[in-house]
C-alpha cells in the first residue's frame, strides 16, 4: 500500500498556516499560496516532475520551523541571526521528508535575495534557484497577500515584480512570475481553492507504507505540532515513541508499526487549530471551552480521512477520545467499532497526558498514572487488557527516556 505524500504534506501545512496565523498574524493559508505559485513557476521553467514535487513540497514547509524557533530560542536584537535560525531548524526538518530530488539550500536559502542582502549574505547563483523562487514570491506575499489582490492592482504588482530582478530575485525568476501573473493566477490563490490549485499543479507523490522513511516524516509532524504550546512541547513526540514500545512488545509487523507511529504522530494534529489561551488555561475549563477543545479530534478526521492510503491511520488517529462505553468523541463509537490500534492510542494518550506537566495538575508517576488509567478502565471506558500491558512496558520509563526509532533520534 502507498500513502499519497503529496496530500498529507498539503494537509500538515495547512496545520502549520493554523499555527502561524494565530502566534504570527500571517494570513491564512500564505504557505499554500507560496507552494501554489513556485508550482506554477516550475511548470512555466519546465521542471521535471520529481523537481517540480520537491520545490513545491519545499514551499508547502518553507517556514515549517518558525513556531519551533519562536517557542524554543529566544530571538535576540539580531534580526538577521533570529531569520538564519529559523532558516537552519526549518532546513534540518525538512531533509527528513523522501524526496528524489537533491533539496540542499531550498530551505535554508529561503530568504536571500540577489544582492547578498539575505540573512547568509549569499549573492545570486551561489545559492538553489528554487530558494530564489521561494525568497521572491514570499516577499511578496508577506508584503501583499496575493488572494487579496484585485484584477486592477495587477499593473502595480507588476511593476513592482520588475523592481525585483538583479537585487532581489533573479531575471529569471521575475520574468517567469510576470509571464505567469494575471487575473485567473489571482483567482486560482484564493482560499476556497488553494489546495485543488496545487494538486492540479504537481505530480501524485506516492510512498510505499513500509518505508522507513515515514519514521522521518511523522517525527517532523509530531515536531510541528507539539510546538503549538509550551505545554504539550512532547506530548505527541513522546505518545510516538510510546506507541514505538508497545508495537515491539506485540510483536507488530514492520508496515503496522509504521503506520501506528505516524497514527500518532498526527493523533493531535487537529489541536493546531486550538487557541493557545484554551490550551494553557490554568483550571477548570467552561463547558464553551471544553466544546472548543473537543472540536480538535474533527479536524483530525477531517484533514486525514480523504488521503489515499491513510485511511487505518486517520481511523486509530481520530479515535483516542472514544470511550467503550459509547461516552466518548468524536463519533461516541462503542466497544465493538474500536479496534485494537485504536483503543492502543486511547489508552497511551490518558498515558501519557497525565505523565505531562500541565496547566491544571502536576506531571503524575507511573505508578499514579496506572492508578488513573486502571480507574477509568474499571469504568468500562478503557481497554483493560491494554491498561496491564502499558503498565508492564512503561514501568522503566521517564518521559525523557523513551526509545525512538533510531531514524527518528537523528533530528
Ligand atoms: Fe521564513
Ligand atoms: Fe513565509
Ligand atoms: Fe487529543
Ligand atoms: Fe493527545
Amino acid at each position: 500500500m502507498y500513502i499519497r505524500m503529496d496530500v498529507l504534506c498539503r494537509r500538515m501545512s495547512h496545520a502549520l498556516d493554523v499555527i502561524e496565523r494565530e502566534i504570527l498574524g500571517v494570513s491564512e493559508h500564505h504557505s499554500m499560496r507560496i507552494a501554489a505559485l513556485c508550482a506554477a513557476l516550475g511548470r512555466k521553467l519546465g521542471f521535471s516532475d520529481n523537481a517540480l514535487s520537491a520545490l513545491t513540497t519545499c514551499a508547502l514547509f518553507h517556514d515549517n520551523a518558525l513556531t519551533e524557533y519562536i517557542l524554543s530560542e529566544k530571538p535576540n536584537d539580531d534580526q538577521q541571526r533570529n531569520v538564519r535560525v529559523h532558516c537552519e531548524l526549518g532546513e534540518r526538518n525538512v531533509k527528513c521528508l523522501p524526496f528524489k530530488e537533491d533539496v540542499s539550500g531550498f530551505v535554508l536559502y529561503h530568504h536571500e535575495k540577489s544582492n547578498g542582502t539575505g540573512p547568509f549574505g549569499k549573492k545570486e547563483g551561489d545559492y538553489p534557484f528554487e530558494a530564489a523562487l521561494i525568497s521572491m514570491v514570499d516577499m511578496l506575499d508577506v508584503a501583499r497577500p496575493f488572494h487579496r489582490l484585485s484584477a486592477a492592482e495587477l499593473p502595480d504588482l507588476r511593476r513592482r515584480v520588475a523592481g525585483m530582478a538583479g537585487n532581489a530575485a533573479p531575471r529569471e525568476a521575475v520574468d517567469a512570475l510576470l509571464e505567469a501573473l494575471n487575473e485567473e493566477m489571482l483567482l486560482s490563490l484564493q482560499d476556497e481553492r488553494i489546495e485543488n490549485t496545487i494538486a492540479e499543479a504537481v505530480p501524485v507523490w506516492n510512498v510505499a507504507d513500509d518505508d522507513p522513511a515515514i519514521i522521518g516524516i511523522a517525527s517532523v509532524i509530531a515536531r510541528i505540532i507539539d510546538y503549538k504550546s509550551v505545554f504539550t512541547r512532547k506530548h505527541t513526540v513522546q505518545i510516538a515513541n510510546r506507541t514505538w514500545v508497545m508495537s515491539g512488545r506485540y510483536g507488530f509487523d514492520e508496515v503496522t508499526k509504521t503506520k501506528l507511529y505516524l497514527a500518532a504522530a498526527l493523533h493531535d494534529i487537529g489541536k493546531t487549530a486550538t487557541p493557545t489561551e484554551i490550551l494553557e488555561k490554568p483550571g477548570q475549563l467552561t463547558r464553551e471551552e471544553f466544546q472548543v477543545i473537543k472540536q480538535h479530534v474533527h479536524d483530525t478526521y477531517d484533514w486525514l480521512h480523504d488521503i489515499p492510503g491513510l485511511e487505518d491511520i486517520c481511523r486509530w488517529a481520530s479515535s483516542h477520545h472514544e470511550k467503550l462505553d459509547g461516552n466518548g468523541y468524536p463519533f461516541g463509537k462503542k466497544a465493538d467499532e474500536q479496534d485494537f490500534n485504536s483503543r492502543l492510542l486511547a489508552c497511551l494518550d490518558i498515558y501519557q497526558a497525565v505523565r505531562e506537566e500541565r496547566p491544571y495538575h502536576p506531571a503524575r508517576t507511573h505508578d499514579e498514572a496506572m492508578e488513573i488509567l486502571s480507574q477509568v478502565a474499571k469504568k468500562g471506558q478503557i481497554d483493560g487488557e491494554i491498561v496491564e500491558d502499558i503498565g508492564a512496558a512503561m514501568n522503566c520509563y521517564t518521559n525523557k527516556d523513551i526509545p525512538a526509532p533510531s531514524v527518528a533520534t537523528d533530528i
